[in-house]
């Protein structure tokens, strides 16, 4: 992007684009890892209903606060890991991502590490808050490795390290033991660890929400985005100590979560049992979808999300996502070379994709 030499832009922003996959007409929209099932007709008509009823409240601020979701966020998740956090433990903001900026304005003093290939907004967060970026390492199968992991950490001390499980874009989750490990090594440099667990419903492992209570340096990241089938709502939010949580307060922007927002994520969560259903479906339709690309000769990552990151086509990635789209298929070039990744969709959407690919490679 070039700017205005009259336009006084942060030096470190001027060499940046805007963030964002393609929003570009497709029949298959596999490219956001978003849930491909619409909210049930009963669901809909709650939400409706409630929007009514908050409207009459509008001229008013919202609960600064939130209370009442934060609370009912710390009850879903006590429920899922048997912990017994209150609305104390629970920071909750537009989507994730603000959530994630929120640790940085507040967080970002020496540096910050990820492993990547990995969420890349964690980076650019960290660019666009100041705070120096780390791009630590992987192994090449993506998975990550304890030990490597602890001694990137002990040689750049950083105030924040990222771990996100499942991975995005890669798709493999971490066991919480491991965690735990690297949890120590994050303590010894005076940091927090930061669990990116936006796709943790769709994964056997356990949380490491269940490490908070004896680690207030750990910090879970949640998203009611992709399990919940919420994304249009933007609604993410975080468990952590209640320190970490008031230090969210002091950067968050008063009332930054509106009286509608707060009010359906609420009832998006009495709706529970009903979108996490949808989660059992969408697993089954990953086995299938991996069964489907191995048997067209593809190299799958294994998953623990509700994605899948390829290998093994004979083209360009580029030249695949492009031809893909051609055929009414959006799937994600996530910039890893001769990779792709494809998000689960609905059975329809899983069919027509196969079926480009059939013909593509
Ligand atoms: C790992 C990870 N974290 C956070 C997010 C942001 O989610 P949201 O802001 O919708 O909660 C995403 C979205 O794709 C993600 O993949």
């Amino acid at each position: 992007m070039s700017w205005p030499d009259w336009l006084p832009l942060r030096e470190n922003l001027r060499s940046l684009s805007p963030y964002g996959a393609p929003q570009v007409p497709a029949q298959a929209f596999l490219n956001t890892n978003e849930n491909p099932y619409p909210l049930s007709a009963e669901l809909q008509k709650a939400i409706t209903q409630t929007v009514s009823k908050v409207a009459a409240q509008l001229n008013r601020y919202p609960d600064r606060d939130a209370e009442n979701l934060r609370t009912k966020l710390a009850s879903y998740i006590n429920g899922l890991s048997k912990t017994g956090f209150t609305f104390n433990n629970t920071w909750v903001a537009n989507g994730s991502n603000e959530v994630i900026q929120s640790i940085f304005l507040a967080f970002g003093q020496r540096a910050a590490l990820g492993f990547t290939p990995s969420y890349s907004m964690h980076a650019l967060i960290a660019r666009v808050s100041n705070t120096p970026w780390i791009d630590g390492t992987r192994n090449s199968d993506f998975s990550l490795n304890t030990q490597d992991a602890i001694a990137q950490v002990q040689q750049h001390k950083p105030t924040l390290t990222f771990i996100t499980t499942p991975n995005n874009p890669t798709g493999g989750a971490i066991a919480i033991a491991e965690i735990a490990k690297i949890a120590d090594a994050v303590k010894d440099v005076g940091g927090l660890l930061i669990i990116d667990e936006a796709y943790a419903e769709f994964s056997d492992m356990v949380s490491a929400v269940t490490l908070v209570s004896k680690n207030p340096h750990v910090v879970v990241i949640r998203t009611m985005s992709k399990a919940f089938a919420f994304a249009g709502a933007r609604v993410g939010y975080l468990v952590a100590d209640p320190k970490v949580v008031d230090a969210m307060m002091i950067v968050r922007l008063p009332y930054h979560l509106s009286t509608i927002t707060q009010a359906v994520a609420e009832v998006a969560l009495d709706f529970k049992e009903e979108l996490l259903a949808g989660v059992g479906t969408l697993i089954r339709s990953r086995d299938l979808m991996v069964s489907a690309l191995a048997s067209l000769g593809l190299t799958t990552v294994e998953s623990e999300a509700n994605f899948i990151l390829f290998t093994g086509f004979p083209q360009d990635a580029k030249q695949l996502w492009s031809d893909l789209l051609k055929k009414g298929v959006l799937i994600r070039d996530v910039g890893l070379s001769d990779h792709l990744r494809v998000t689960i969709g609905n059975e329809a959407e899983n069919t027509l994709f196969i079926n480009a690919l059939k013909e593509l490679i």
